[in-house]
């Protein structure tokens, strides 16, 4: 049996299967990120680690665990916090939460959508402010969705579910994705257009990639000057996709209708500037915050641990072939 280390206080039953595994848990009860001088004291020889986007995970990280460390499960399914070539070479298994948060995460891009060209926030803080004197013909017009064209950059399953529920507004949907993807053109008769193309005929565009090298500010001031003024940028995926001083400046100056943002590059901070556009529906990274899929995220996390710890191949593993070798050595 093994003890295993949780980072933070999480919802759901994971915490109890894993006791239910015979497994000893330390869990930090707190609902706040250990402070790395603890994270490296608490982590000290356990095998397993249940770690949040916030911890990073690095070759100190590891060595402060020790050899026996077999498994670093994170609760999410993004591992930009890992450095998962480090674990790879130590033989250590990585694992993520995909699909129980494509839901979720697809309805918070929609909020975004919805609430930008809508202009919810700004009509909700009318009535907050006391400031609604009336119907008024010309009071906070927004933009129609019906027919429009939404464009999805990146075609995992969150982009998917995004580009499905526009079917109810009848959009034409392109999409990006460096090779075909069947679900998107049968299922939903997207068409595969450059980035470029998108962002030129788009008036909503989603972005769904994971932070990579090559992600890395993919939105910048040349690709913003691609939009129409008429268009709304949505960013569920990761801050740095976005190079956001750009964006504030492509806002400032009405480049862009808009944008719906529920991540940032330097969070939990925005870039200055942000915080005063009008034009934007900024939320704090809710993307998988459902009851239902904090639960199912918690589960999934328990059991790619609980896999790897009994010397089974996990449900989700980010680097597959270090889980299959694990198996195979028994
Ligand atoms: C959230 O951003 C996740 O990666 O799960
Ligand atoms: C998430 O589940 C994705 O693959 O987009």
């Amino acid at each position: 049996m093994a003890d295993i280390l949780v980072t933070r206080q999480i919802p759901g039953p994971a915490i109890q299967m894993l006791r239910d595994g015979g497994h000893t848990v330390r869990a930090n009860d707190e609902d706040a990120p250990l402070p790395r001088a603890e994270l490296l004291e608490h982590i000290a020889g356990v095998e397993g680690v249940l770690t949040q986007l916030h911890d990073k995970v690095d070759a100190e990280l590891m060595d402060a665990a020790g050899d026996q460390l077999r498994v670093i499960a994170n609760y999410a399914v993004g591992f930009n916090n890992i450095d998962v070539d480090e674990a790879t070479r130590r033989g250590i298994v990585v694992c993520n939460t995909p699909g129980v948060l494509s839901d979720a995460t697809a309805d918070i891009a929609w909020t975004l959508i919805l609430g930008t060209a809508r202009r919810a926030i700004e009509g909700d803080q009318m009535m907050r402010a006391g400031d609604f004197h009336g119907w008024g013909p010309n009071m906070l017009l927004g933009g129609d969705l019906v027919g429009k064209t939404l464009a999805i950059v990146g075609a995992g399953r969150i982009g998917f579910e995004v580009a499905r529920r526009s079917i109810g507004w009848r959009m034409r949907i392109l999409y990006v994705a460096r090779s075909a993807h069947e679900d998107f053109e049968t299922e939903l008769g997207a068409e595969r257009v450059s980035l470029d193309e998108a962002l030129a005929q788009a008036d909503y565009v989603s972005l769904h990639v994971p932070i990579t090298d090559e992600t890395h500010h993919l939105i910048n001031a040349d690709r913003l000057a691609m939009m129409k003024p008429t268009a709304y940028l949505i960013n569920t995926a990761r801050g740095p996709v976005v190079d956001e001083a750009a964006l504030v400046t492509a806002l400032q100056n009405h480049q862009i209708a808009g944008a719906g943002l529920d991540v940032y590059e330097a969070e939990p901070k925005m870039a200055p500037g942000l915080a005063e556009c009008p034009n934007t529906l900024l939320l704090p990274h809710l993307g998988s915050a459902t009851h239902e899929t904090r639960d199912a995220m918690s589960a999934l996390t328990a059991r790619n641990l609980l896999a790897v710890l009994q010397g089974a191949q996990p449900p989700h593993a980010v680097n597959p072939d270090v889980a299959a070798a694990r198996v195979a050595d028994g």
